[in-house]
């Protein structure tokens, strides 16, 4: 399996994604209202990690946050420049991106870490979003579970927009714990039609961490969806995984600017 997942994969998709999915993550937003909003100031500096079209962001930002959105896919982040509009939106790679420990709160809603494909990567974007952590932030993501995958990750689907159709098939590989996403999305007009590819991997929640803790990740509590409850310590029955931690208040960073300053007379 490539673990190389070129970070532009949304590319050819990202117009039907917002206009079909672009909402959805509002779902979690009652997850981050319930444990992360007690925990932050008004007007908490938030990265959205893997911010998609930005829908999330827009909305936390309308809310009164100091958002920034982070993507590796242009086409996601075009519309992004809409949905959230004054938020800045960096192009960069989720596994290796480097920003100043400047954030109260970093979050990746809905499936975006699945995306990564082996523990090693998931564990360098772990890393990242620690650096970029002031001291006490806090992480909060979900990630789809194996009930999840089994669920929903077996089905074809077809979509009929006004001036396109999708049709997709979603297949779980449950002895890889990989999920395969395909569809052909052709458009009316131009008769244009787009292939797109996704892959998801399903990552066991003592990897995920064991991940966490190796980067320096403290008090991480889990939390299960089960049915529309968000429910504490319930990953094996939960078709989704919500994890919170924090960056402990006392650590050292270990950012490492990308450009040398010049040292004199060396
Ligand atoms: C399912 S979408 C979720 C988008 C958004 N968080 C939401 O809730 O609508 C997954 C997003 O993760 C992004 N993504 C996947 N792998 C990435 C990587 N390695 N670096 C940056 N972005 C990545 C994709 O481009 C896509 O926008």
């Amino acid at each position: 399996m490539n673990a190389e997942l070129p970070p532009s994969s949304y590319d050819g998709v990202a117009d039907v994604y917002d206009l079909h999915w672009g909402t959805a993550s509002f779902l979690w937003l009652r997850a981050f209202g319930l444990l992360v909003l007690p925990q932050i100031a008004r007007g908490a500096r938030i990265l959205d990690l893997c911010c998609g079209t930005g829908r999330l962001a827009g909305e936390l930002s309308r809310r009164g946050f100091t958002l920034v959105g982070l993507d590796g896919s242009r086409e996601m982040l075009r519309h992004g420049r809409t949905n959230a509009p004054g938020v800045p939106l960096v192009e960069a790679d989720a596994r290796r991106f480097g920003m100043r420990p400047t954030f109260d709160v970093v979050l990746s809603t809905f499936d975006s870490l699945n995306h990564i494909l082996t523990l090693g990567e998931l564990q360098s974007a772990f890393r990242c979003v620690h650096d970029c952590l002031r001291p006490g932030g806090l992480f909060f993501f979900d990630l789809n579970t194996e009930l999840g995958y089994l669920k929903h990750w077996n089905e074809s689907s077809e979509i009929v927009g006004d001036d396109h159709t999708m049709k997709a098939t979603a297949l779980y590989d449950r002895r890889r714990r990989l999920g395969l996403f395909r569809a052909t999305i052709e458009q009316r007009a131009g008769a244009q039609v787009e292939e797109v590819e996704l892959r998801q991997r399903c990552h066991a929640s003592g990897d995920v961490i064991s991940a966490l803790e190796a980067v320096g990740f403290t008090d991480t509590e889990t939390f299960g969806l089960e049915q529309e409850a968000i429910v504490p310590d319930c990953l094996d029955s939960a078709e989704r995984a919500f994890y919170l931690c924090r960056r402990p208040a006392a650590t050292a960073g270990s950012f490492r600017p990308s450009t040398r300053r010049a040292s004199k007379g060396g």
